[in-house]
């Protein structure tokens, strides 16, 4: 199949995606700046959805604290940073071009660089000075054609290292190829021409072999891409499904690809916009299906109540046949509209719950609630895949309390024990990523790296804590002399 063959055919399966082939009809109203410039005058956690500042470099940051012995390396994070330009604002917190983080750290130093993903989308809309295409929230006046899903491409959700390179990726279209030192963009990655330009998402998964997986869906279609280490692709399966609008993460274990459709459906039309046509469905439960991850089939399918999940932390399972896995779930099935809130400068009102799933081989599947109020789960990565006992979120304190996470949790799914590092009402926090100590002893031997914006001080910080005892606060904080807008996903690649 060809890549037009293959295109069509996703397109034609799915009203959803005319939103992202065909642009959409201009004359919408786009959203106002006034209203969250209103609100950002007299509320400065809205820095967290300000655009960000440009490039940026500073080759010696202020540290806070001690760098650990034996930490080194580069941390890289994706996130959304061009949230308004040229008097419009985008009406969705996940529209905005990428913004790139890359933290240098060794020898008792850490360098900081910040570059926008040099998307042709991005080029396009800063050569014009205004927004050119439609946007997956919507609300953008469509003014330039589209030939395809990647000329809408922010590649803001989310980064792979692959084999010495650097992937920037989104979920709607294609990986950009980026420089790993410089963060320049050289192209979107090409997996094989039949697929060019097809959604490739922003949560990969890397087996306990080095080997890659991933999926992609638009409408009704669900591909699934196995790769190799060196990110060439190995083989490839599209799959029919309901159309459920978004399918942000997935899981893999030792034997099997896990995706789980949440209780949403597409409904209606997606003229304005993707996520405008994404409806919650309570009365839907959500859709388990087990894939083979070497032949890529369907082996198994099962019920879980419904609710929406942006995040899974990890999944494995035994020979007879229970899969387990945890996940950041929310009973609020409209979770992708509540996501519009920042946009308007508030912040959005729907949470998640850690809760760990046991399907058993036979029998009805088992939810345990872990903790409220977290999300961005993240586990050791050499557990990937196969059992694990920690997961590490961003969380509330004291859930319902703040309007955004305030801490950083430990949860032990063994023995239901939890720790945290609470960083204080000053502060926003935000994903924070596990980093294995080399020759380290134990799944929780390692570091937490993750950014934090001080509201009050109006400066983002990169904070270390010891994931053995991350409640003893920060080994390290290191700061930047002004803040940047929340982001969404980070990677650690060690030091030579
Ligand atoms: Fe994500």
């Amino acid at each position: 199949m060809d890549r037009r063959t293959f295109l069509t055919r996703l397109a034609a399966l799915s009203g959803a995606a005319a939103s992202i082939t065909l642009p959409s009809a201009s004359g919408q109203t786009p959203t106002s700046i006034g209203a969250i410039d209103r609100a950002r005058t007299s509320n400065p956690l809205l820095a967290g959805f300000d655009n960000a500042p440009g490039d940026l470099d500073f080759p010696d940051l202020f540290i806070e604290g001690k760098l650990p012995e034996g930490l080194s390396g580069i941390f890289y994070r994706n996130g959304p940073g061009q949230h308004a330009l040229a008097g419009e604002r985008y009406h969705h917190w996940f529209d905005g071009d990428g913004y790139l983080h890359r933290w240098q750290i060794g020898e008792g130093r850490v360098a900081f660089k910040g570059r926008f993903a040099a998307t042709p989308k991005r080029l396009a809309e800063q050569a014009a000075g205004k927004f050119l295409y439609p946007a997956s929230g919507g609300g953008v006046p469509s003014r330039e054609g589209i030939s395809g899903p990647d000329g809408i491409n922010v590649a803001n959700t989310n980064l792979l290292p692959v084999k010495g390179g650097l992937w920037g990726l989104w979920e709607g279209g294609s990986a950009l190829r980026l420089d790993p030192v410089t963060l320049e963009a050289s192209g979107f990655v090409s997996l094989r021409e039949d697929f060019d330009g097809a959604p490739f998402s922003a949560h990969p998964r890397v087996g306990e072999d080095g080997r890659i997986w991933n999926i992609g869906t638009m409408g009704k279609r669900l591909a699934i891409y196995r790769l190799q280490s060196d990110g060439a692709l190995d083989a490839a399966k599209v799959h029919t499904i309901p159309a459920a609008g978004l399918i942000h993460d997935f899981l893999l274990t030792c034997k099997s690809v896990v995706v789980i459709l949440s209780s949403t459906r597409v409904e209606g039309s997606a003229a304005d916009g993707l996520f405008n046509s994404i409806k919650g469905r309570p009365d839907l439960s959500m859709q388990v299906k087990v894939y083979d991850r070497e032949s890529l089939t369907l082996i198994r399918e099962a019920e879980l109540p419904a609710g929406y999940v942006f995040h899974f932390g990890n999944a494995h399972e035994d020979d007879t046949g229970t899969l387990r896995f945890d996940m950041a779930y929310s009973t609020n099935c409209d979770a992708v509209q509540a996501m519009r809130a920042p946009m308007l400068g508030k912040f959005p009102e729907s949470s998640s719950q850690a809760c760990l799933v046991t399907l058993p081989g036979k029998g009805a599947p088992k939810l345990e609630p872990v903790k409220n109020d977290i999300e961005f789960p993240r586990i050791n990565p050499l557990y990937a895949a196969r059992r694990h006992q920690f997961v590490y979120a961003a969380a509330q304190s004291i859930p319902g309390k703040s309007l955004w996470f305030d801490a950083v949790a430990k949860l032990d799914l063994d023995t239901g024990k939890q720790a945290f590092a609470y960083y204080g009402e000053d502060w926003l926090v935000e994903e924070h990523v596990f980093v294995p100590k080399r020759g380290g002893s134990g799944e929780d031997d390692g570091w937490l790296l993750g950014t934090a914006l001080n509201w009050k001080l109006q400066k983002t910080a990169l904070n270390i804590l010891d994931a053995r005892d991350p409640g003893a606060g920060p080994l390290a904080r290191i700061w930047l002399d002004q803040p940047l807008p929340l982001g969404f996903h980070g990677q650690f690649v060690h030091g030579a």
